[in-house]
């Protein structure tokens, strides 16, 4: 099973993907937990490049087949592998966040980014996609809680991440099959069992016992 999460920064992605990995390896399964841009060596190098403040220069194509050249390889080397091997892949982003900022809220068109998109992931679709729905305000002041500057992508403001919050919401809409929208703003444990209940509908079903021992594990 190959489940993405989705949503602006700071709404709870890395909180929850990291919750959801503790509740199922807790559960007894193998488990491989990525982010992206990321996950292997090639992809964290171009990661840097993505996200350093410095790369004000990047064009709006550059910036797109970055994305996809990051993501067609942590692909190759870990995400088809461990789904043939049965684990559950639990990727914080996925290419939903190129659609979103890229495509709708950004410089290229829906289209180059769908056929970037499907060259990148050759048909490894999530097969349950998470967005996690937040008002950028309170996204942002979850964010100035932690340490450190924006990065490139953080740094567009307010407006931009409104723009991509819509985008997310699209995105929900076109597909909803797949991708199932979660109102962030709830506490912690409230995302959480929301997310559970959709996955166990969806016939992924974590019991409580693994929930409430991955809640303790993190310190949530
Ligand atoms: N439901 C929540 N309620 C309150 N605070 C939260 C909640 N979820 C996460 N946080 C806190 O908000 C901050 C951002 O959360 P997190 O890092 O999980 O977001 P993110 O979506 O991964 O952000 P980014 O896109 O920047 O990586 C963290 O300090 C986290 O502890
Ligand atoms: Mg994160």
């Amino acid at each position: 099973m190959f489940i993405t999460l989705e949503g602006i920064d700071g709404c709870g992605k890395s909180t929850q993907a990291r919750l959801l990995a503790a509740a199922l390896e807790h559960a007894g399964r193998e488990v491989v937990l990525l982010r992206e841009p990321g996950g292997v060596a090639i992809s964290e190098q171009i990661r840097d490049i993505l996200l350093d403040p410095a790369n004000e220069a990047m064009s709006d194509a550059c910036e797109l087949l970055l994305y996809e050249a990051a993501r067609a390889q942590v692909v190759h080397e870990v995400i088809a592998p461990a789904l043939d091997a049965g684990s559950v892949v639990v990727c914080d982003r996925f290419f939903d966040s190129t659609t979103a900022y890229q495509g709708i809220a950004g410089g290229s068109a829906r289209e180059d980014v769908d056929r970037a998109n499907a060259l990148a992931v050759s048909e490894r679709v999530p097969d349950i996609t998470f967005v996690f729905d937040i008002d950028p305000e309170t996204a942002a002041a979850r964010r100035s809680d932690r340490d450190g500057s924006p990065d490139r992508m953080e740094a567009k403001g307010l407006a931009f991440q409104e723009q991509v919050a819509e985008g997310f919401r699209t995105i929900a809409r076109e597909e909803p099959q797949r991708v199932r929208l979660i109102d962030a703003s709830q506490p912690v444990d409230a995302v959480f069992a929301c997310m559970l209940a959709e996955l166990a509908r969806a016939g992924l079903p974590v019991d409580a016992a693994d929930a409430r021992a991955a809640l303790l594990s993190v310190g949530a």
